[in-house]
């Protein structure tokens, strides 16, 4: 017999506004708002005291002061209470030497995780999935990532993802392929056949066809 799976949230998508929350985390009551003017990056796990977890924590823990750097708010969730949240950080302290500095969101009636779309029911009705929601300073999702429980994230491809975003607001520029700050960045395709005439003659820039040109990084 088929399985019955009660589907009770949708994603929020690339250019929606992300939705607003208020919820109580390990440094108390928090909302999305709280943050506007700042990037936030908002990432949920399915579950305190598990081992991929905790690695992903030590990991967001020791590279905190990065996205600090970067004005971005690094924001967790997980369908837990905020006394376990509280007895795994300090565990966290006690063994790993690392103090996770960030709101960890105690979402137990779920209601952030049914507005980002937190809960896969064919993976847990009851956890989160790992997801990673990059909110914009406007309050706008500008991407997300979403990994199983399984497979623990790669801190280094979501501080990426978060230099890209912020290069591509500040220079109108794209970001190609394994790109990291510094490497040359994609100017955006002309828009007329004259303007592709004109490109394929501009010496400032490294034009591999007329609709892929590359240029030296801004700084
Ligand atoms: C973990 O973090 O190790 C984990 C959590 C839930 C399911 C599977 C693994």
């Amino acid at each position: 017999m088929a399985e019955s799976v009660v589907e009770t949230s949708t994603i929020p998508k690339i250019g929606d506004r992300a939705p607003d929350f208020q919820a109580n985390s390990s440094k108390g009551p928090i909302s999305l708002k709280d943050y506007k003017g700042k990037w936030v990056i908002l990432f949920s796990h399915p579950a305190d005291f598990t081992p991929v977890c905790t690695t992903e924590f030590i990991e967001f823990a020791k590279r905190y002061e990065e996205f600090e750097k970067r004005n971005a708010q690094l924001i967790g969730l997980s369908i837990d209470s905020v006394y376990s949240h509280i007895a795994w950080l300090l565990q966290m302290e006690k063994i790993y030497g690392v103090e996770v500095k960030f709101p960890v969101i105690a979402d137990l009636n779920m209601n952030v995780a049914h507005l980002y779309g937190l809960i896969h029911e064919r993976a847990s009705a009851t956890s989160t999935v790992r997801a990673v929601f990059f909110i914009d300073p406007e309050g706008v999702v500008r991407a997300l990532i979403y990994y199983p429980a399984s497979t623990g994230r790669n801190i280094d491809e979501i501080l990426r993802v978060l230099d890209s975003l912020i290069y591509v607001d500040s220079f109108m520029i794209a970001t190609p392929a394994n790109w990291n700050p510094g490497d040359d960045v994609i100017v955006p395709q002309p828009a007329t056949l004259q303007l592709a005439k004109e490109r394929m003659k501009d010496k400032n820039l490294v034009v591999k066809d007329w609709f892929l040109t590359v240029k030296k990084s801004p700084k």
